[in-house]
This record gives structure tokens, C-alpha cells and sequence, in this order.
């Protein structure tokens, strides 16, 4: 996986499909040769071109050729002639200017555990690691760049670990990574959007300058993911060269790709330096977040694959990360706030009897918590609404053959709770000045580790009260206001605190309950990312329930996260957040293909036959579950009024076609969808359709989608292998 070639002073990189060159100059500068196409042997034939360019400044006296403002560099900073965008910027005594060269490397077996942080991992076997020491002698500090290779993943790791020597500074920026590739004619494609219209797809020509998304909201945040992709301009779903990013982490981030007037591309991601900084005392170091970064040439489709497979199996954790996830039923569009014991039996009854296999208790159990406007912190069950206790409830609900699951926001506060009575220091906030609420709450500080303890003792005490299986962290409001007790330098490393904080208790949460599953929330897709997919391996991905709404909500979280991650409900009609009508057919279907599947509604307000459809939806469900959650998933064909998508199981004995057609038009063409992924030598047999058709044929021919004059018109079609 990683070749040094001593002589040359060469490291090789090489994944399944991929190449990283880097190269070690006479004056010790490390550069990046090349990142692409997988070769075989990278023999320096193509030399690197010196030429003397205006106002590029040289560190060699009587060399004007060389300069660092036009060398591919791996990890920079600026002052002594990058005049890109830095990967690094330190403060100290002698200024801000860092003369990294080359000092030492290892390579091994493996991979070092970034302490306090998400992050990848793997054995002996599928991974090794290149650890590349870079130097500054004036400054005596160490920059160590490490380069994990899962090669037949196909996945290259990058983080960066800054040390202090002699002297103390501070760090205004240190991104985990940056690449500088001689090209610039990619097209960018990110995922934003806002609240309830998470991840939106979106596809840029990468313009002169720099095009940039991040956060400084405290959270990744609903309008920007810590992932980017740099694709050719004429890639598309089946071929073509894509790069791909991913930061694992959930604070604030940026990502960027930077063109230079010599048509290069300077591309990264790290923590936002807009609200960062570091203080490193003499021999400290500072570890940054890790990237992960992929190139395939099998197109969006390939980049896809290779994404879900890695974060499935080398960032989500624990004995749900390869397990097929329960149909739940989740009470929140059903109840919001006004519920009682009886009530959630009555829907858990009638749940039980469709099949559907855990209940959810969301929000407004605890405290006296019967609107959005206090109690959290409060975490002590509301006898009035549950007499019987969270015990008592998950009891029954485990009799009816159910398991029991429960809504947290433990990192909020009321200012109306018992717990900001008690300690109003630990919310977020700057004395003498008013309250920033959002949804009426406030923010616990959790760069105090006493805070930390709380939310680690409150969950667990309740944890252990009751037979839970299921947790569903959420979090809705972003930060604001940071303390004005912490010193000046203090404050820009208050945002990373909160994110180690938060590591923390997570960390200690899902060690002590590995039984359980969490599920991360943040009203919705509002921190859905890959740090948290390290604790949590499903998410909630939007308020939006609309089964039109959802279509690329869910595309969008499924263009790079595992389907198994992705939380996807029915609700009811007219729908709570846009008010439209669609057939609860539709509605299934559109979840069904979303990822860990579930209800959101109060199911005895449905006629008996609805019921009925409910019952056979589950069943359906079970049957295409291990297909959905852990099969290759293939976007098919897209119009403004269409869209079709296909589930392949690994050994293509089952596949899951869905077409959702949004609109009905007069006189409107016929629709033809060629499948993919198929065995082509098979029979695969439909039973909706009553039909056998050979591989081969439904990836050439494809299957005319049926013409029906109706609106959010929708087909499954699953074809089983015979
Ligand atoms: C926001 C979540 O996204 C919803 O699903 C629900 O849990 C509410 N919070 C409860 O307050």
C-alpha cells in the first residue's frame, strides 16, 4: 500500500484504485507529485518544471526558479512565498511564517488512535499508515502529517498533529488537510440547503477564486456538510474521475477548492478558523479533526459505493453497525406534547399489530414538559403523563413484543428547569447581557467537564431505570454568546471544547451502553455527519416528512452516507410540515427506499384498510430490509418530475427498484428506466408485475413505467433472483 523509494526520496501511495505520489525536494520541501488514476510505478520521467515566474518569490539566492508560490506543496503556510490559501497558521514570538521541511518518517502496520476524537479505524490488514514529520528549525516546531491507506477500500486518511518545541504559540488555523492538483477544470459538488431541506445537491463549475462552505453555527449545521467532491466535467453516474472529501467532525468546519491564475487547484477541509484558535504552551500539541479522501474513475455512482462502504464498516461502530435497524413507530407527529401513558399504549398496541418492531418516545416525557419552552436538563420522568414510570412503559410496550426507545437533548437547557435554577453558570451565555434563545433554550456549556459528568450520569441514570434499546440524541439550537469570563484567546477555543466535550460524553455513553442504539437528531439533518456516525450509526435526516420533500432530502444524505444511517418515516396526511396529500402507497415507497424505515403518526386515526397497508408495508420491509440497509444502492434515471432508484443486494439475488413520478401532465411522455447492478445472466421474478425478466434485459431494455394521470404516483418493484 505505501512505497518510499529511498533514493528519490518517493512515497506511493496506492488504495484499489487510486495514486498519491509525494516527493521529498533537494531543500527538503515535500511536494505532491500526483493523485489520480491508480500506476504502477511513479518513475519521475515527468519532471518537475522550474521555471522563472514574475513575483514568485525564491528562498535560494540566484535561483529564480524556484519558488513555493507554484509548487503542488502537502501542508503550508503563508510568508515565505505560498501565496494560496495555508493549511497552517501559528503565532509566536517570531511571527507567523513556518519553513516546513522534511525531517523524518515512519511507515507501519495499522493506524494510531487520534485521542478524544472520532476517526476512522481498521486492522493490521487493511490498513498502513505513513507518518511524515515536517520541521521548522526557527520555531522548533513539528508538524506531523499522517497518511492512512485502506487500500482496498479505497480510501486514503489525512490529519495533521502540531507540536510546539521550545516555544509557546498559538494556532489561528490548522486544517487537516490540504492537496494542490495541477488542474482546474472540476466541477464541485457539496450538499446544503436549510432547515426540514437538508443536503441538497449541488453541482458547481469551480469558478476563478476560491468556493468555499462551512459553519460557524457550533454544529455542521442543515445548510452545509463536511464533504466535498471535485469531479471531471464530463463524469457522470457510471464513469469519469471523482475526488471526494469528508471531514470527521461536527463542529465548525470549512472546505474549500482554490484555483490559482496558473490554472492549479489548492483543495481542503478543517476546522473553521474563523472562530478557532489554540494556544500551544512550550512542547503542547494540538491534533487536528481527520479527512478522508477518495478518487475513483467509475463515476458519482462509484464514489457513492466506496463512501457508504467505508463509513459503514470503518467509522460506524459497534453491533448495530452491520445490523439490520427496527421498523420503529415514533410518537411525535402523533402526540407532540400532549400524551399519556394510555395514549402510547393505544398507538403501541396498534402498532405492535402491524409488525412494527420498537416505539419511540420523543419529546415532553420529563420534567413538566408539555411545550417546547422548558425542562431540559430536567431529566427525571413526568409522573402525571407516566404514571407507571419510563419502567412501566417500556414494560408494557416490551409486552405487546416490542422494544422501547427514548428522546434526549442532553446538551440543552430551559431557562425555566430545575437544572439552570440550580446552576444558571452552565448554560452558555455572557452575563449582563439578554438571553439569545432559539426554540426558548439555551446551550449547556460542555467545555466544563463537570457539565460532562451531568449529562453522562442523567442519561445513564435513566438508561438503566427502564429496559431501553434505543436513543435518539437531539439538538436544536446552535451556539451563541460565548461566556465572558473566558480569557480573549480562550474564546476561539471554546468551539472546539464544546465538540470534545460532547466526544466525550458520547464516547462514555455508547462504551457503557453498547446495547443500545443511538440515533443523532438535530431537529432533523442539522448535524448529520461523520463525527457523530462514529457514536451514532443512524441518523434522523430532516423534519420534513413530505414524501416529495423527502425525495432529495434523501438523495442528497445518500449520495455519501450509508442508507443503513438514514432515518425515514411515514407520516400522516395533509403533512405537518407542507400540508400536501399523497397516498400513504407513495409514502411508503419513498421511505422504504430512504434507509431505516418508520412511522411518525398516530396510527388509530387511520381507516381499517390503511391499517391493513400498514401491515403489509412492514412486512414488505422485512423482506427488503438487509437489501436497502446494506445493498449497493444505484441512482437511476432523473427528470424535474421524476425519480428512480435501485437496491441491489451483494450477492444480486434481490434487487428494490422505486420510481416516484411527483406530478401527473397531459399527453405526457412514457418514461423508460434501465436498472443497473443486476446479475445479467439471471432470472429475477417480480411478483407486483407477475413477470420474469433476465438481467441483461432490465438493464438494456429497462421497463416502461406504468402511465397513470396521477399525482405523486409512485411503483416498488423487487425482483428476486430464480
Ligand atoms: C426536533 C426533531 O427533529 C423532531 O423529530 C422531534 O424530536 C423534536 N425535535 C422534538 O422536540
Amino acid at each position: 500500500m505505501i512505497h518510499h523509494q529511498e533514493e528519490m526520496q518517493l512515497f506511493h501511495l496506492q488504495t484499489r484504485e487510486f495514486s498519491y505520489v509525494m516527493q521529498v525536494l533537494e531543500n527538503g520541501q515535500l511536494v505532491n507529485r500526483y493523485f489520480g488514476k491508480k500506476i504502477n510505478r511513479f518513475s519521475s520521467g515527468n519532471k518537475i518544471t522550474y521555471l522563472d515566474r514574475a513575483f514568485s518569490p525564491s528562498p535560494i539566492t540566484g535561483n529564480r526558479t524556484f519558488s513555493i508560490d507554484t509548487l503542488q506543496l502537502e501542508y503550508s503556510s503563508n510568508g515565505l512565498g505560498d501565496f494560496r490559501t495555508a493549511a497552517l497558521e501559528l503565532r509566536n514570538e517570531f511571527g507567523t511564517a513556518l519553513d516546513l521541511k522534511y525531517k523524518e518518517h515512519r511507515i507501519f502496520k495499522g493506524k494510531k488512535e487520534l485521542p478524544g476524537l472520532p476517526q476512522s479505524f481498521g486492522s493490521e490488514d487493511e490498513v498502513e499508515t505513513l507518518e511524515i514529520d515536517l520541521y521548522d528549525e526557527l520555531t522548533d516546531v513539528t508538524v506531523t502529517l499522517s497518511y492512512s491507506v485502506f487500500s482496498e477500500l479505497n480510501y486514503l486518511t489525512r490529519s495533521t498533529l502540531i507540536k510546539a518545541g521550545r516555544y509557546a504559540s498559538k494556532i489561528e488555523k490548522a486544517y487537516s488537510f490540504t492537496i494542490d492538483m495541477p488542474h482546474r477544470d472540476v466541477h464541485v459538488h457539496t450538499l446544503t440547503g436549510r432547515y426540514a431541506y437538508e443536503k441538497e445537491w449541488t453541482v458547481t463549475p469551480l469558478p476563478n477564486g476560491k468556493y468555499s462552505i462551512g459553519s460557524i453555527r457550533g454544529a455542521s449545521s442543515h445548510s452545509r456538510t463536511p464533504f466535498m467532491a471535485l469531479a471531471a466535467e464530463d463524469a457522470t453516474e457510471d464513469a469519469g474521475q471523482v475526488y471526494a472529501a469528508h471531514l470527521i467532525y461536527s463542529g465548525n468546519f470549512t472546505a474549500f477548492a482554490e484555483t490559482t491564475a496558473l490554472d492549479t487547484t489548492r483543495w481542503g477541509m478543517g476546522i473553521n478558523d474563523e472562530t478557532f484558535s489554540w494556544q500551544l504552551e512550550a512542547g503542547d500539541s494540538f491534533q487536528t479533526p481527520e479527512a478522508l479522501i477518495s478518487y475513483t474513475d467509475k463515476g458519482l455512482t462509484g464514489m457513492t459505493r466506496d463512501s457508504h462502504n467505508f463509513i459503514r464498516d470503518h467509522i460506524c461502530r459497534g453491533e448495530f453497525a452491520r445490523k439490520e435497524r427496527p421498523i420503529l413507530i415514533n410518537n411525535w407527529e402523533a402526540t407532540y406534547f400532549d400524551f399519556n401513558e394510555e395514549k402510547i399504549l393505544d398507538i403501541a398496541k396498534t402498532a405492535s399489530q402491524t409488525g412494527i418492531e420498537l416505539f419511540v418516545l420523543d419529546d415532553g416525557w420529563f420534567g413538566k414538559r408539555n411545550d417546547d419552552e422548558s425542562s431540559l436538563g430536567d431529566w427525571v420522568v413526568n409522573p402525571e403523563k407516566l404514571p407507571n414510570g419510563l419502567g412501566g412503559l417500556a414494560r408494557s410496550i416490551n409486552d405487546l413484543g416490542m422494544e422501547f426507545g427514548l428522546w434526549f437533548e442532553p446538551e440543552m437547557i430551559s431557562v425555566d428547569s430545575d437544572l439552570y435554577r440550580a446552576h444558571p453558570d452552565w448554560a452558555i451565555q455572557i452575563s449582563g447581557r439578554d438571553h439569545i434563545y432559539s426554540r426558548e433554550q439555551l446551550v449547556l456549556n460542555l467545555a466544563k467537564p463537570e457539565v460532562v459528568d451531568y449529562i453522562v450520569d442523567t442519561v445513564s441514570a435513566i438508561l438503566e431505570s427502564a429496559n431501553i434499546t434505543y436513543v435518539k440524541w437531539d439538538m436544536n439550537r446552535n451556539i451563541t454568546a460565548i461566556p465572558e469570563d473566558l480569557a480573549n484567546d480562550q474564546k476561539h477555543e471554546f468551539y472546539h471544547c464544546y465538540i470534545l466535550g460532547l466526544y466525550d460524553a458520547l464516547e462514555r455513553l455508547v462504551t457503557r451502553f453498547p446495547q443500545v442504539l443511538f440515533e443523532s437528531c438535530s431537529g432533523g439533518g442539522g448535524r448529520n455527519d461523520l463525527g457523530l456516525m462514529y457514536y451514532m450509526p443512524q441518523a434522523w435526516a430532516s423534519d420534513n416528512t413530505d414524501a416529495i420533500g423527502r425525495l432529495s432530502i434523501q438523495e442528497g444524505t445518500s449520495l455519501v452516507y450509508p442508507v443503513s444511517s438514514i432515518g425515514a418515516h411515514v407520516s400522516a396526511v395533509p403533512n405537518h410540515q407542507v400540508g400536501r396529500i399523497t397516498p400513504l402507497a407513495t409514502r411508503g415507497n419513498v421511505a422504504m427506499m430512504g434507509g431505516a424505515f418508520g412511522y411518525e403518526l398516530d396510527l388509530n386515526q387511520l381507516p381499517q384498510e390503511e391499517i391493513q397497508e400498514v401491515a403489509e408495508q412492514v412486512q414488505t420491509y422485512k423482506e427488503i430490509r438487509s437489501t436497502v440497509q446494506y445493498g449497493d444502492y444505484y441512482r437511476l434515471k432523473k427528470t424535474s418530475n421524476t425519480q428512480a432508484g435501485i437496491y441491489i443486494s451483494p450477492d444480486q439475488s434481490q434487487a428494490v427498484f422505486t420510481f416516484v413520478k411527483i406530478l401527473a401532465q397531459p399527453e405526457a411522455p412514457l418514461i423508460q428506466v434501465r436498472l443497473k447492478g443486476l446479475d445479467p445472466e439471471a432470472a429475477y421474478h417480480c411478483e407486483a408485475l407477475g413477470e420474469t425478466f433476465y438481467g441483461d434485459e432490465l438493464m438494456n431494455i429497462g421497463l416502461t413505467m406504468p402511465h397513470v394521470q396521477k399525482d405523486y404516483f409512485s411503483v416498488q418493484y423487487i425482483f428476486n433472483k430464480i
